[in-house]
C-alpha cells in the first residue's frame, strides 16, 4: 500500500494525521533452517513485503493498536505497556516490543496512537510476526532516541516473540528484518552475531517463493519441542563433551565421534540435522560467493531432506511442493524455508523456466494435497527504515 493511502486509513481511524510512518520487511531463508537457537548459520534475506507502522502521539495516556489486517482494536493504558494480553491477541507482538523498551528504562510520558499494516502473508513462514516486531522497534527507538543498534532492535523483538507470544524463537527472522539490505542475502552466525552481506546477483535465475497456503503452527508447541530436543542432545553429548557451548559447534567428523553419547533417538535424528544443517550453510555461501549455483542448489534440496527425514519439520504439503520442484527442468534447488509445518517453500529457477515450474508444481501439488499453491517472484528489499 502506498504511504498517502496509509495516511488517509490513519486520518480515518483516528479522525488526524499521523506524525511518523515506519516498514519493516518478512524474510525467506535460502539455507541455515533451525540452525539458530542452536548457535549456527543462517542465510536469509529480507523481502519487499512487510508491515508498515504510522503513528502520532496523543493525550489520553493510551497505546491504541489498530491494523488493517485485524478489525479489532486494543487499547493498552500506560501502566499495563509490560502485560500480556489475553488469548492470544495480535497486539501482543508490538506491546511486547514496547515492553522491552520499558523495562529498558525507556518509560513513555504519552500515549500513542498506532496503525499497522501488513503484506506479509500471514502464517506463510516469512516472518509476518517479525515484522510487526522490528517496525514496532525500530519506530520507537527512533521516536525515543534510545540509540539502539539494529542489531538490539532485533533483540527486543525476539525477547517480545519469547515472553509475549510464548515462541522459543532463534533470532534469525528479526535480524533479517532489521539488516536486510537490497540485492544482498546476511550470512549470520547466530552465536556471535557476527554476520556478512553477501550479493545475490543470480543471472538469469530467480527466488520463487510457493506458499502451501497450510498455515504454519508455530505456536503450536511442535517449535518449542525442537528447541527443547536438541537441549536435550546437547545436555547428553557434555557428559562427553563437556566444553561444548551449542550443537553448531561440532563438526560433522565431531559429531561422528561423540554422537554415541545421545541415547534419546529423536534428539540424536535432532542434533544430525543441525549439524548436517550448519555444514550445508557454510559451504551453499561458499558456493555462491565462488559462483557455483548448482552446488548452491543440491545443498538446498539436501537441506529439505535433513528437515523432513531427521528435524520432521516438513509434512505433507511443504514435502509436495519441494519434491515437485526437484522433478522440473531449470529448477536449481528447492526446500522449505522458515519453521515449517506449513508455510513456504524457496526455490532457484532459470528464468525461462518459471511458467512451467508454476505450472506443474502447482498441479502436481493439488493433486497431492487437494490445496491450491501460491507463487511469488521474491524481491530482495531493505531492512527495516523509516519513510
Ligand atoms: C522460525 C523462527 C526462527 C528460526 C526458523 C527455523 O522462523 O522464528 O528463529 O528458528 O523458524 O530456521
Amino acid at each position: 500500500m502506498q504511504l498517502q493511502q496509509l495516511q488517509n486509513a490513519f486520518l480515518q481511524t483516528y479522525g488526524r494525521p499521523s506524525e511518523a510512518a515506519y516498514f519493516a520487511p518478512g524474510r525467506v531463508n535460502l539455507i541455515g533452517e533451525h540452525t539458530d537457537y542452536n548457535g549456527g548459520f543462517v542465510f536469509p534475506c529480507a523481502l519487499s513485503f512487510g508491515t508498515s507502522l504510522l503513528l502520532a502521539p496523543n493525550t489520553d495516556g493510551v497505546f491504541r493498536f489498530c491494523s488493517l489486517n485485524v478489525s479489532e482494536g486494543v487499547d493498552v493504558p500506560l501502566h499495563k505497556l509490560t502485560e500480556v494480553l489475553p488469548d492470544r491477541c495480535w497486539a501482543n507482538y508490538p506491546l511486547g516490543c514496547i515492553a522491552q523498551l520499558v523495562r529498558r528504562g525507556w518509560m513513555p510520558q504519552t500515549g500513542y496512537d498506532l496503525l499497522f499494516s501488513g503484506d506479509v502473508p500471514q502464517g506463510a513462514g516469512l516472518s509476518s510476526s517479525a515484522a510487526i516486531e522490528v517496525v514496532t522497534a525500530f519506530a520507537f527507538s527512533e521516536l525515543w532516541q534510545t540509540r539502539l543498534s539494529r542489531t538490539e532492535i532485533a533483540l527486543v523483538g525476539q525477547a517480545s516473540e519469547h515472553e509475549f507470544a510464548g515462541v522459543n524463537c532463534g533470532i534469525m527472522d528479526q535480524f533479517a528484518s532489521a539488516h536486510g539490505k537490497k540485492d544482498y542475502a546476511i550470512f549470520l552466525n547466530c552465536d556471535t552475531m557476527e554476520f556478512q552481506l553477501v550479493p545475490v546477483a543470480l543471472r538469469g535465475i530467480k527466488i520463487v517463493i510457493a506458499n502451501t497456503h497450510s498455515p504454519h503452527k508455530l505456536d503450536s508447541g511442535a517449535y518449542n519441542a525442537r528447541v527443547s530436543e536438541c537441549q536435550t542432545a546437547l545436555a547428553q553429548l557434555r557428559s562427553v563433551r563437556p566444553d561444548l557451548k551449542n550443537l553448531a559447534e561440532l563438526t560433522l567428523a565431531d559429531f561422528e565421534a561423540c554422537s554415541g553419547a545421545i541415547t534419546d533417538a529423536v534428539a540424536f535424528r535432532r542434533a544430525r540435522h543441525v549439524v548436517g544443517e550448519v555444514n550445508r550453510t557454510r559451504r551453499a555461501v561458499e558456493a555462491l560467493q565462488a559462483g557455483d549455483i548448482e552446488l548452491f542448489g543440491q545443498l538446498m534440496n539436501q537441506s529439505h531432506i535433513s528437515l523432513r527425514d531427521d528435524y520432521e519439520v516438513t509434512g505433507p504439503e511443504l514435502d509436495a511442493l519441494a519434491e515437485a520442484a526437484w522433478q522440473v527442468d531449470g529448477v536449481i534447488g528447492s526446500r522449505m524455508t522458515g519453521g515449517g509445518f506449513g508455510g513456504c517453500t524457496v526455490s532457484l529457477v532459470r528464468e525461462e523456466a518459471i511458467p512451467a515450474f508454476i505450472h506443474s508444481v502447482g498441479e502436481a501439488y493439488t493433486a497431492r494435497t487437494s490445496l491450491t499453491a501460491d507463487f511469488y517472484i521474491a524481491e530482495i528489499a531493505d531492512g527495516a527504515h523509516r519513510l
